[in-house]
């Protein structure tokens, strides 16, 4: 069943650019009360000036007490949580510092059983968590030993937290190159070439943009059938050959 988001509280975290801010866009334009977050305090108050009606607070959400007290203070039920926040880490073997790596999957994964506890007593039955993953990793290559386990680990964790947190549902989108801030950031100057070459390559033939990402969001909240389970969203890369990261 296909529920309304309308009149709905949806949290976005991770809500101030790229992909979270088009999910919270979508929702506002759908009719939900929208809550963003990010950790920058004045990029948050530039989100909030392009997403009228929103509400937000600037915190980490990695900081456990944090997301603890911003859930406990939020108005109920809180329908559904769309998590943004969190980053890739790439590094080939020789770069990588073991500790760093093993404290980035770990992170991701406390994120999401911490998620899990928080937000189903808050939420109502169709509820949802849906969390962003990655097809880059698909195709083993060097510098992807890190996102490739924490997209394992997100597979894993949402299949298995979705039986426990039942009606409430969690779901992960996978997403390739998507055109956000974050893909700006990583590739600075090579930015215009590889929209170029995902337009010459992808079987889509074009880039995928944050608003792609936002629609496919916004029926994952309001489908409650579907649970436990990774969509893709890239376009058809993943059906190309791996690009070393
Ligand atoms: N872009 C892609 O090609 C792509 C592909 C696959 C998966 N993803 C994943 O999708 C997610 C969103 O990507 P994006 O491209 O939209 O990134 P983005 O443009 O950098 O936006 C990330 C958003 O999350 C916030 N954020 C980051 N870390 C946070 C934290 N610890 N606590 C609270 N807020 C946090 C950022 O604000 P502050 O910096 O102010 O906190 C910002 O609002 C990331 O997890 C990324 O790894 C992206």
């Amino acid at each position: 069943m296909t529920e309304s988001l309308a009149g709905q509280n949806i949290v976005v975290l991770g809500g101030t650019a790229g992909i979270g801010l088009a999910v919270a866009r979508q929702a506002l334009e759908a009719g939900a009360a929208v809550t963003v977050t990010g950790r920058d305090a004045a990029r948050l108050s530039g989100a909030l000036d392009a997403l009228p009606g929103a509400k937000g607070q600037a915190f980490d959400a990695d900081d456990p007490e944090a997301l603890a007290d911003f859930f406990a203070a939020l108005d109920r039920p809180v329908d559904h949580v769309f998590v943004s926040a969190g980053g890739p880490y790439y590094g080939h073997l020789a770069d990588l510092d073991p500790r760093q790596a093993g404290e980035a999957i770990g992170k991701s994964l406390e994120l999401m059983i911490r998620l899990a506890q928080l937000v189903p007593p808050l939420s109502r039955p169709g509820g949802s968590i849906t969390l962003m993953s990655g097809t880059g990793s698909k195709h083993p290559a060097p510098g992807l030993t890190v996102i490739g386990a924490t997209v394992a680990s997100r597979t894993a964790a949402a299949a298995n937290l979705a039986l426990e947190i039942g009606p409430v549902r969690m779901n992960l989108i996978a997403a390739g190159f998507v055109d956000t801030p974050l893909s700006a950031r990583l590739l600075g100057d090579g930015l215009d070439a590889r929209r170029r070459q995902l337009r010459e390559t992808l079987p889509v033939h074009r880039v995928i943009e944050a608003s792609d990402v936002a629609d496919l969001a916004l029926h994952l909240m309001a489908n409650t059938a579907v649970t436990g389970v990774v969509y893709d969203l890239d376009g058809g890369q993943q059906l190309l050959p791996a690009v070393e990261a």
